[in-house]
């Protein structure tokens, strides 16, 4: 009788066990999420958003169109999810500015970066020529106060990017980028056209730059090819693709090539994460934690460290110059992936 009463408590608790066990690993499925649904309930929920305006200083980017929307998250093992329009292509704009920034950091390391431009938020818009000013005033003339993801910085960074000719520099580039992509890129020549023709004010920051000892070699070729860098075409695709490979340490999860040396991806991030999105960087890691980086083509990458790089394209940006849909539909995503690195969970 003993017995048989022991081998019912046994086997009772034996299922407790086996519940408790099985209900904590399907809510701990669930604050993780599913990408695929993670991302296609992101896409219906904004795909009716109508906010924002496309760029239209630079004469071509007021011509794309604005109902463009691709969203694409790739994990750090390499797995791909998608929704939305994939596959046509948008200029990388100023998130160019973290893979010339990170080439630079790749071959002259990561003290390069911080003490020729810096690695502080300037607070700023992109393309403020006051930010300079300001520096020079409080601090002196080729203080490193500023970070390259602003146009002063990224002027500058291109300018360091090392080579014998122009074509050397534009080739290590590109070549560069596409390495990050995983596939060769090119340049959407009407674009490049386009904003070389209307690129005055960035022609004056080359010219301040080098007037202030942060440009050393010819301001000009730096003006013309960070000019060409913008004008790189990418789809959400590669964008997410790129940004998975920050995510994995500075390998391409898909193609295996390293890129970026592990030791300096951190240093990479933080100024993504400093200076990402411009004057409302801090509001973004506010609510999400994720390094990112915005183009006014449209494109936003973020990265979530050892987990997933995403990108969404959409052109309409608000105020800041940072597309509407795309910064919604990230965080949207994000937050139920648990992508936040901030968001630790208490130990019992
Ligand atoms: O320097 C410019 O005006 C552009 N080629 C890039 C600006 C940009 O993408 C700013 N982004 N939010």
């Amino acid at each position: 009788m003993n017995r048989k009463l022991s081998f019912w408590r046994i086997s009772i608790a034996g299922a407790v066990i086996l519940t408790a066990i099985g209900v904590y690993s399907l809510s701990a499925q669930n604050r993780a999420g599913n990408p695929q649904s993670a991302v296609n309930s992101a896409f219906e929920q904004f795909k009716g958003l109508k906010e924002g305006k496309n760029a239209d200083y630079i004469p071509a980017l007021a011509k794309v169109d604005p109902n463009l929307f691709g969203i694409a998250l790739v994990t750090t093992d390499g797995k791909s999810y998608f929704a939305g329009d994939i596959k046509s292509e948008v200029s990388i704009q100023s998130i160019s500015k973290v893979f010339t920034m990170a080439q630079v950091i790749q071959e002259q390391g990561l003290e390069s970066i911080e003490k020729r431009i810096g690695v502080d938020a300037t607070g700023a818009r992109f393309n403020s020529i006051i930010a300079v000013e300001s520096v020079k005033t409080i601090v002196g003339a080729g203080s490193p106060e500023m970070n390259p993801l602003v146009n002063p910085g990224a002027i500058t960074a291109t300018s360091m990017v090392t080579g014998g000719t122009r074509n050397e520099v534009w080739n290590k580039i590109i070549g560069t980028y596409s390495e990050y992509a995983g596939r060769p890129l090119t340049v959407l020549e009407d674009v490049y056209r386009s904003e070389a023709d209307t690129n005055q004010r960035n022609q004056a920051i080359g010219a301040l730059m080098f007037a202030y000892g942060y440009i050393k070699s010819d301001w000009q070729q730096a003006v013309d090819l960070y000019t060409r860098q913008c004008a790189v075409g990418v789809n959400a695709k590669d964008l997410a693709m790129m940004a998975a490979t920050l995510a994995a340490g500075g390998r391409n999860p898909i193609t295996g090539k390293r890129v970026l040396d592990e030791s300096k991806v951190p240093g990479v991030l933080a100024v993504m994460a400093t200076a990402g999105l411009y004057d409302d960087s801090g509001k973004w890691l506010y609510h999400t934690g994720l390094p990112a980086k915005s183009g006014v083509g449209g494109g936003i990458i973020a990265v979530s460290p050892g987990k997933f790089g995403i990108a969404v394209v959409s052109p309409p940006l608000d105020e800041a110059g940072n597309s509407v849909r795309a910064q919604r539909a990230m965080a949207e995503i994000s937050n139920a992936l648990g992508g936040n690195p901030y968001a630790v969970m208490a130990k019992k």
